[in-house]
């Protein structure tokens, strides 16, 4: 699988690296606090895991799922919701955890929602971030890595379904986008 990649973005270590940095950033912010985190699967499964290992605070966890790309590199149209979370988020410190921040869209209309639940906090962290590419002003509070605009997978990151199981983070080989026998 790592053969179908152009480019690594991001290697296996500097993923382990960076997410016990970003976990013990995030324990020392709310220090003290239970923290009530909503995961948005399944791209951001890979690096919830592995982040919430290093955060060493009462968590609860709940997930949601959102989808704006069939199949596709690129988003298509309005973030759907696919499921909402069951949690109670209200008086809480809500910590929302995406892959990438990208157009935006996702993030700004989930934090939107959010925030008519009344949370005591709510934040949000990603693994990476694409700049220049952003339709909805958004900034994330919490920033694994920031990266250049091309289309990336593994580690949670997804073509078409495939390739979230890799290790690493990398750009897909134009051939290997789109092949008919996915169709
Ligand atoms: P936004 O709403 O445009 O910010 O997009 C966020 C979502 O788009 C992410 O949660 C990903 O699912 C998806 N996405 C954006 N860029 C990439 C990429 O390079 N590879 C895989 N998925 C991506
Ligand atoms: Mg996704």
């Amino acid at each position: 699988m790592i053969d179908e990649l152009e480019q690594i973005v991001v290697t296996e270590e500097q993923l382990a690296e960076r997410t016990r940095e970003l976990g013990d950033e995030i324990t020392k912010f709310y220090a003290g606090e239970e923290v009530t985190v909503v995961s948005i699967i399944n791209g951001a499964l890979f690096f919830t895991a592995d982040l919430l290992r290093n955060v060493k605070l009462p968590v609860r966890l709940d997930c949601t799922r959102i989808s704006s790309y069939r199949n596709e590199a690129r988003a298509q149209g309005e973030p759907e919701i696919l499921y909402s979370v069951t949690l109670e988020l209200e008086s809480r410190h809500v910590l929302i955890i995406d892959d990438i921040l990208d157009t935006g869209k996702t993030l700004s209309k989930i934090t939107e929602m959010f925030q008519k639940l009344n949370p005591q906090s709510l934040r949000t962290c990603v693994l990476l971030e694409k700049l220049g590419r952003r339709e909805v002003p958004f900034t994330a509070d919490f920033v694994g890595f920031r990266i250049p605009d091309k289309f990336v997978v593994g580690y949670g990151l997804d073509f078409a379904e495939r390739y979230r199981n890799l290790s690493c983070i990398g750009v897909l080989r134009p051939e290997f986008q789109n092949p008919p026998e996915w169709a």
